[in-house]
């Protein structure tokens, strides 16, 4: 197993989220099985975890879903062992429409300050439309990757958004040819930097996805075919210039990496059309742990997983694949399931499980 930091939430205070009145709870650095039936408030918890990580839902849009009903606000209040061994702890509310981020005392105003400290990756029902739902849900997986293992990727990616935010409205203000393509320049360096940086990193995750796959799926053979926004054999400027008539039109820039998407292909077949719900399952967890395992080589944290009903649609077999793949990233991990007994915990030792029950939740020792 590799040997790395332990980062990861110690402890969460949690008040009026979702159905969760008022929760505080002390977690394991490995495994935290969280059981309960159904709308107990199981994937509630772990939405809340998530929120620490991310500040946003994995289940919705809109942040004010997730206030409890006839309540004014939510507050979640996690300790969280950062990477730099220092535990740090977090506050984050919503109230009246705004959200209030604290760590280590200080208000957070760069959301994105927030996410090295405590990196969280989710598998869900949500997050399974990834493979069928439109780009860019896939676009946002890759890149969020790509943000925490390529400090220069955020600054490059703001600069190129920069870019075309400037580009759109010039189009949309039916400005002329030359106040449209004065952001060419800009939009073309840091769009080849956004594709080298996306090229390198597929290059460097394939080993990973190869590995997860062999212990997820063995002998299938999983290709990622990534698309990067603008047709094949045209150099980006160009294929800018051809579509600048219909970009007026249409008051936006058709081309460019933020049109990137990607497709799994699954021996040749894409995976969303032709492979079974459970085979989907296994190969999105296998794209997301290899994701997770590349981050934690380069550096040298895992952060936490969040897996959703682990036992639907996989078979006992495909489970404990699951659940070896998970030990042996050593991320922290939890894990919801309807019971407890359906989950083979032997090789997590000792590992905390929790019960919920009509939103509140107890530890079971
Ligand atoms: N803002 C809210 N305030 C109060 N309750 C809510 C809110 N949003 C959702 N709920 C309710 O919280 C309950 C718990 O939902 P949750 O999805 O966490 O259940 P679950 O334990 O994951 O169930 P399942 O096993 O069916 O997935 C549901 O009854 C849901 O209707
Ligand atoms: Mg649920």
């Amino acid at each position: 197993m590799p040997v790395t930091d332990r980062t990861g939430l110690a402890a969460l205070e949690i008040r009026n989220f979702r159905n969760l009145e008022r929760a505080d709870l002390t977690f394991d650095p490995g495994l935290n099985l969280i059981t309960g039936a159904n709308a107990s408030g199981k994937t509630s918890l772990l939405e809340s975890i998530y929120y620490l990580g991310r500040v946003r839902s994995f289940r919705t849009s809109v942040a004010d879903q997730a206030i409890r009903y006839g309540q004014q606000g939510f507050r979640l209040v996690g300790r969280v062992q950062a990477p730099s061994g220092q535990p740090v702890t977090v506050g984050i509310e919503r109230n009246a429409g705004h959200y209030t981020v604290h760590m280590g005392g200080q208000s957070v105003r760069r959301l994105s300050d927030l996410a090295g400290n405590f990196p969280v990756q989710v598998f869900s029902s949500d997050t399974a439309s990834i493979l069928d739902g439109g780009p860019r849900q896939r676009r946002h997986t890759l890149d969020w990757a790509l943000f925490h293992v390529e400090q220069r990727y955020r600054d490059t990616w703001q600069r190129y958004t920069r870019a075309l935010r400037q580009r759109n409205a010039a189009l949309r203000a039916q400005a002329s040819e030359g106040e449209i393509t004065a952001w060419d320049a800009e939009l073309l360096e840091t769009a080849q930097a956004i594709e080298r940086f996306r090229n390198a990193y597929l290059v460097n995750l394939s080993p990973y996805l190869q590995a997860e796959m062999e212990r997820l799926l063995p002998g299938a053979e999983l290709t990622l075919q990534y698309l990067r926004g603008w047709p094949a054999g045209v150099e980006l400027g160009v294929a800018l210039a051809d579509s600048l008539s219909r970009d007026r039109v249409h008051g936006y820039t058709r081309h460019g990496p933020h049109r990137a998407d990607f497709r799994l292909l699954m021996d040749g077949h894409p995976v969303a059309a032709h492979c079974s719900r459970g085979q989907q399952k296994s190969i999105l967890l296998g794209l997301m742990l290899a994701q997770v395992c590349y981050q934690q080589a380069v550096t040298g944290t895992a952060g936490a997983f969040l897996l959703d009903d682990l036992t639907s649609e996989l078979d006992e077999a495909h489970q404990s694949r699951v659940l070896a793949s998970l030990r042996e990233l050593d991320a922290q991990v939890f894990v919801t399931a309807i019971r407890s007994d359906s989950v083979n915990l032997s090789i997590w030792s000792p590992g905390r499980v929790f019960h919920v029950e009509h939103g509140s939740v107890r530890e079971v020792v």
